[in-house]
């Protein structure tokens, strides 16, 4: 999953090439993986990322009048847009919009953006759910603040880069992968409480365990995501305001069954059931994390991964096969990570297993006719920075 050559130096390339000009800066950031906690962050709950060492990277320079000229490798001709088109939500389509989604969120906030001319390389993948959406509004983010000299902390950028996908690209998303990217520390997993933003880094340290994450990219094609993500939501909504809490996270799990009893119909008292487990998990797995425990987080992710698709239902069999094979073939653990209906499934190895848990997978992939997985070994990287 990693490009050649190394990612910083294509967009310092493509910009030169593009602009006839030296960047005046480099932003990366990462593209993450959540270890726990799905569909649990825009319930006001709790959720546990971290970054990964794939990253986005935007090179750039200011330009004069309120311009913004965006080029990408993965395009053939540059996009360009001024003022009446990031203040029109929509307006810039496919990959100009999140960088116009950003220009949008800033200009609504109340800061003066620059101008600028950017140039954009990527080693996260597009559409495997390792949000790379969120990769490329962080960094657009931070180029932007940082050449308009903005008063903007790294706590308050989740939201802006946030509401640039939920109001300008129109995706429903919540406050997770945009917070991964920005917040996360390498070494550690961020544990996000959603409700108020508050952080704690959680030391992950897969080597001193003699253990791995192995990143099994399903290729499963989205399916219908987008709405079935939305009418997810939806149903939690809706849910929330029959059991007269102000979110899901308002459920303890001892009152589960009480608040399931309330409910008029199973698929919502499966989809309540999944949100009220998840939290759970995620504290679970964050106790024995600072425990040093980090093998016995296993079954809770398998057990993650049989509720969304028991309860969720927002698995597909490429994942369900990914996960069942890895099982298999050793894994302590295994789960679907992102939003659902596709994308990747991380497994807990021990090291020396990674590669004999990838040869599993793709063997069952093979056996059943599934295009053949892309696979890497994953560890905690830092979010957004500043480029040397
Ligand atoms: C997507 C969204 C996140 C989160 C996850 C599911 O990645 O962008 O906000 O809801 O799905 O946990």
């Amino acid at each position: 999953m990693t490009g050649h050559p190394d990612v910083a130096d294509r967009a310092t390339a493509g910009f030169s090439c593009g602009y006839d000009a030296t960047p005046a800066g480099r932003w990366a950031a990462p593209g993450r993986v959540n270890l726990i906690g799905e569909h649990t962050d825009y319930n006001d709950g709790f959720v546990l990322p971290f970054a990964l060492p794939l990253r986005t990277v935007v090179a750039a320079d200011p330009q004069p009048g309120e311009r913004w000229t965006v080029r990408s490798e993965i395009a053939d001709r540059p996009v360009d847009f001024g003022a009446a088109e990031a203040d029109s939500p929509g307006r810039v389509t496919g990959w100009g919009g999140y960088v116009a989604g950003v220009v949008w969120a800033l200009r609504g906030a109340g800061y003066a953006v620059p101008g600028a001319r950017l140039a954009i390389a990527s080693d996260v993948p597009l559409g495997s759910g390792l949000s790379s959406s969120a990769a490329l509004e962080a960094a657009v983010l931070a180029a932007l603040a940082d050449l308009g000299g903005l008063d903007l902390p790294a706590e308050r950028r989740p939201r802006l880069a946030q509401r640039a996908e939920n109001g300008y690209v129109g995706a429903p998303t919540g406050i997770m992968d945009q917070s991964a990217v920005i917040r996360c520390r390498a070494g550690h997993a961020l544990f996000l409480d959603c409700r108020d933003e508050s952080v704690d880094h959680v030391p992950f340290d897969l080597d001193a365990a003699g253990l791995a994450i192995l990143v099994i990219d399903s290729r499963a094609p989205h399916r219908h995501a987008d709405g079935e993500y939305a009418s997810r939501r939806a149903a939690c909504e809706r849910a929330a305001d029959l059991l007269g809490v102000p979110a899901l996270r308002d459920v303890p799990v001892a009152d589960l069954d009480a608040a399931l009893a309330r409910l008029p119909d199973d698929e919502t008292r499966r989809r309540v059931r999944h949100v009220v487990t998840e939290n759970q998990r995620v504290l679970d797995t964050v106790a024995l994390l600072r425990a040093g425990r980090v093998a016995e987080i296993g079954p809770l992710l398998t057990a993650s991964h049989a509720s969304m698709r028991d309860d969720f239902a927002i698995t597909v069999p490429e994942v369900d096969t990914a996960v069942e094979a890895a099982l298999a073939a050793g894994a302590l653990g295994a789960r679907m990570t992102g939003g659902g209906f596709g994308g990747c499934v991380l497994a807990l190895v021990e090291a020396a297993a990674a590669e004999p848990v990838a040869a599993a997978v793709r063997s069952a992939y093979a056996e059943r006719g599934f295009a053949a997985p892309d696979t890497l070994t994953a560890f905690p990287a830092p979010g957004a920075i500043r480029l040397p």
